[in-house]
């Protein structure tokens, strides 16, 4: 009999009513994910289980999570690298393809209890299993993210999820990487029960089990959505959504997985294979390699943060309720923090406070958690609540003095240990921090417009900071769910120094007589997700100027940005800048003949290179700590192509290429 005592990231027993329960607990690791070891041990207990099954020990089999937090997170990222070339991928797959189905075949009732997150991998497994119960909590989410990392649900999702919930459902769940709630996945087959909590799972997944429930395909017009001619139909729709989003040269997995769909989907056993055949060269082809990497460096700034830090905040008070502090304050909020928000203008903190609540209703479904939203942030003209504040985050007029007079006259009223900051974009930490009687203790915060948009923060330590305060502020940031990246207090930080010069090259290819037009769509070509023209327009062409100063670019002269500012013509928020807007939407002008492919491709290699340059030279200074973490940063800060995995490590490929071009020209 196979021994299943020894296993590590599962706890496997049988109780009196003949129930397996294997519950999934990976050692040593705060959630559940489906690598080697896990996946080797799940084997063993269906191995077992068949065994039970056969000689009537075990009536049953249940799956549930040993972690509080959730059920699967999917298969381990870490782990894909070590899969060299297609055939070590199809291997592996159809090893662990093997064991669903298994899995799915054995003759007693397999229940699938699932509670918090069950995406990719995890949602695969539950899919093998032969009925689903999961938690209406709010924490549960469903999904399947691959697509992000530039894949689609190898372990035979594909297929699965098309069969219980129809491609109707199922291919946009695929196709976007979007993660829906217990009930509209039930809506949708891919769960066959809902309970209220946790609590109730092991006596729902008993009974399931005493009833011998089996879930059933999905029937009807689902069913008809994997036969043609709807299949042709749907995939020619899901084809032109997904253009409207991703181009295929750049994002080919979607398009991949439309194509299996297409060609496949009415023969469901056929259509295994063939996800695996289609599945293999996403994984070792470039694109992916760096969308994961991507994954990795997001990882790698949450790392940032000291482990073991004792400091929680909770409390926030934002200084300055303009542009940037209202929406500061209220992404605080959102995140559950308790925000007191003050400036010199009652009027302007009424208006920013009114302001959020778009935010929170997008960011919450019920009433009552917006109105408790509305409730945790409260108006404090005279910053009544600074000495209550775990954080204190300056956000008023990018002017020294004024800043300094601000920090002097609170200094005296924090709040031992909490975290003192500044918002400013240009202006030095250290002469910030001057006057203050502890000038070590000031670093900077520094958030990007939109707040609510743009995923990093940029954690300044000044010369004089303190590093504790710098720990203290990326712990902060990661509270409130966005990416710290640690950068020397130098001009223009990380993100605007890399994107100043590319902005400004760009524009002086439109003063010399370029098409903006062109210029904005070669970019795009590239992969960014905006042109530089429309986002000089986007960002303001009075702070691209001011940020062109501080950096010192330009011909050194007035140059036509300068005329433009002067004349009021500031961009997107004027309505006119170098585009003219209409609706929020720059009105751009067709080009008489259709762009050359390769010259967009050429242009928008040029556009990009005074970036890539800066980004060399800011990890040669080290205002960042490592080159990887310029890449995270210049990614998350401009959205950067995702897909080529950062600026650094896009040259440093490039230089490969080139040099491997070079030898082959060499041995010919
Ligand atoms: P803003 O002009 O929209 O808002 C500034 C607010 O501060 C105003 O409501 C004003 O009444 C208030 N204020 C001025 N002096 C004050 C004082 N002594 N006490 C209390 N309130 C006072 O400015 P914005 O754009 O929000 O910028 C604020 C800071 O954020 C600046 O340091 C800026 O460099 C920085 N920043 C701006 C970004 C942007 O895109 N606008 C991006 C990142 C940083």
């Amino acid at each position: 009999m196979i021994d299943v005592s020894t296993l590590r990231d599962w706890r496997f027993s049988i109780d009196m009513q003949g129930i397996a329960w294997a519950v999934f607990d990976r050692e040593g690791e705060s959630q559940n994910s489906l690598g080697q070891r896990p996946l080797e041990e799940l084997a063993m207990i269906i191995e077992r289980v068949d065994e039970g099954a056969r000689d009537k020990s075990i009536r049953g089999l249940v799956f549930m999570s040993g972690k509080e937090k959730g059920f699967i997170v999917g298969a381990d990222v870490r782990e894909f690298e070590k899969l060299a070339d297609e055939r070590q991928v199809a291997d592996s797959i159809a090893q662990v393809n093997g064991y669903l189905d298994r899995l799915e075949r054995l003759p007693i009732p397999v229940v699938c209890c699932i509670h918090g997150f069950c995406l990719g991998g995890g949602l695969e497994l539950a899919l093998a299993c032969h009925w689903r119960i999961a938690t209406r909590d709010d924490a549960t989410r469903i999904g399947f993210p691959e697509v992000k990392l530039g894949l689609f649900p190898g372990f035979n999702g594909t297929v699965r999820s098309i069969r219980q919930a129809g491609a109707f459902s199922a291919m946009p769940l695929m196709l976007t990487g979007s993660f829906i709630r217990a009930t509209a996945a039930r809506g949708m087959g891919l769960i066959d029960e809902l309970v209220p909590s946790p609590l109730n799972l092991r006596w729902a997944a008993r009974k399931a089990i005493e009833r011998k429930r089996k879930s059933k395909p999905a029937g009807g017009w689902r069913a008809l959505t994997r036969m043609w001619p709807a299949r042709g139909l749907l995939a020619s729709k899901f084809r032109s959504e997904t253009a409207k989003k991703v181009r295929e040269e750049h994002y080919p997995s979607p398009f991949r997985l439309i194509d299996l769909f297409e060609t496949h989907a009415g023969n469901l056993d056929g259509m295994k294979v063939a996800e695996t055949r289609a599945f293999a060269p996403l994984m070792v082809g470039e694109t992916s390699k760096n969308l994961r990497r991507v994954f990795k460096l997001s990882e790698m700034m949450k790392a940032q943060t000291p482990k073991g830090l004792a400091f929680k905040p909770l409390r926030v008070h934002v200084i300055g309720a303009g542009v940037m502090g209202a929406d500061i304050a209220g992404w605080c909020v959102a995140s559950g923090m308790e925000v007191s928000l003050q400036d010199v203008s009652a009027e302007q903190i009424a208006k920013g406070i009114a302001a959020q609540k778009k935010l929170f209703n997008r960011k919450f479904r019920t009433k009552p958690q917006r109105d408790a939203a509305l409730a945790r942030l409260i108006a404090d003209p005279k910053g009544a609540n600074i000495g209550r504040a775990d954080v204190v985050i300056e956000a008023i007029v990018e002017k020294l003095e004024v800043k300094q007079n601000l920090f002097k006259s609170i200094e005296a009223r924090l709040k031992p240990g909490a975290v003192l900051a500044t918002n400013t974009s240009s202006i030095m930490i250290e002469e910030i921090a001057a006057p203050l009687a502890d000038p070590s203790r000031l670093i900077g915060i520094h958030f990007f417009n939109p707040v609510a948009q743009l995923p990093l923060v940029e954690v300044i330590r000044g010369a004089q900071t303190r590093e504790e305060e710098v720990g203290k502020g990326c712990a902060f940031v990661a509270a409130i769910d966005k990416f710290p990246l640690i950068v020397k207090s130098s001009p223009g930080f990380l993100v605007n120094r890399v994107l100043a010069p590319y902005m400004m090259a760009a524009m002086q290819r439109v003063e010399r007589g370029e098409a903006k037009e062109k210029i904005d769509e070669a970019a795009r070509t590239f992969g960014m997700p905006m042109g530089p023209v429309e986002l000089a327009d986007t960002v303001g062409l009075d702070v691209c100027a001011h940020v062109g100063k501080i950096l010192n670019l330009g011909p050194g002269g007035p140059t036509k940005l300068d005329e433009m500012v002067a004349a009021g013509k500031l961009g997107k928020k004027s309505g006119e800048g170098f585009y003219v807007w209409k609706d929020g939407k720059p009105e751009k002008a067709e080009p008489e003949t259709p762009y050359d492919k390769f010259e967009l491709e050429r242009l928008g290699r040029e556009l990009v290179d005074p970036l890539i340059r800066e980004a060399q030279r800011v990890r040669d200074e080290k205002i960042v700590e490592s080159g990887d973490l310029v890449d995270a940063g210049v990614i998350f800060g401009t959205g950067f192509a995702p897909f080529r995995g950062g600026p650094l490590h896009f040259a440093a490929n490039e230089q490969r290429s080139n040099v491997e071009v070079l030898r082959r020209t060499a041995a010919e």
